[in-house]
């Protein structure tokens, strides 16, 4: 697949088929998060990758889906069966590391495309109770988690209308994300030349 192709045509996928993705796919998706940029090449992060049954379970309750829909949260029997979990280990870096985190978030989610696999970056964690589901020690912060597995949903970038950023699901149940234009946001030369 085209690095560029891929770097358009990734959504967030919130719904999964339920079919197992294996241990030596998510291992390599890890592989792929460790070799992204990092600040001071410090290199502060940490992975943990669940697919244990129980686990999954337990991770999924941690999270919340989708702000903007009604419905955004994956339905039983539609759920990730794997997650990888970010970690900053501050004994490595006390204070900042969020950028490095992100950087290896998008490799993860494009190596996890690249395979077939649809990924959701989920932001919004009970961050104190995972740390006791995964024992996470203190020196660990939890950052970001990725949420993995075969998609069963259809999604698709857009332009933005009504300057709305907010992705909606239609009667087909497919998910519009709508990007900012390009000519907006792009800048030449000068900021205030156009
Ligand atoms: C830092 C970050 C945190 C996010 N947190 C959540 C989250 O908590 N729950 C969720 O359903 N999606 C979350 N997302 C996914 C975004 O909603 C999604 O990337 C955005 O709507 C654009 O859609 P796209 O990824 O399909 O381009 C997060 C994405 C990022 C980058």
């Amino acid at each position: 697949m085209e690095l560029y192709n891929a770097i358009l045509n990734r959504r967030s996928i919130r719904k999964f088929r339920d079919k197992e993705v294996s241990s030596a796919l998510l291992k390599k998706f890890v592989n792929a998060g460790r070799f992204a940029p990092s600040g001071g090449n410090l290199q502060p992060w940490e992975f943990i990758i669940v697919n244990n049954n129980e686990l999954v379970k337990e991770v999924f309750s941690t999270l919340k889906w989708a702000n903007y829909l009604r419905d955004g949260t994956p339905p039983e029997g539609k759920r990730p069966v794997a997650y990888i979990i970010i970690l900053i280990n501050r004994d490595i870096l006390p204070e900042g590391g969020e950028y490095d985190i992100g950087m290896a978030a998008e490799n993860i989610m494009l190596s996890a495309f690249e395979e077939g696999i649809g990924s959701c970056c989920v932001g919004s964690i009970n961050k104190e109770k995972l740390r006791n589901i995964l024992n996470v020690p203190d020196y660990c912060e939890i950052e970001l988690i990725i949420a993995l597995g075969y998609p069963d949903e259809e999604s698709i970038a857009e332009k933005m209308r009504d300057d709305s950023i907010k992705y909606w699901r239609d009667d087909n149940s497919k998910m519009h994300v709508p990007k900012r234009d390009l000519d907006k946001i792009l800048h030449r030369n000068s900021y205030k030349n156009g």
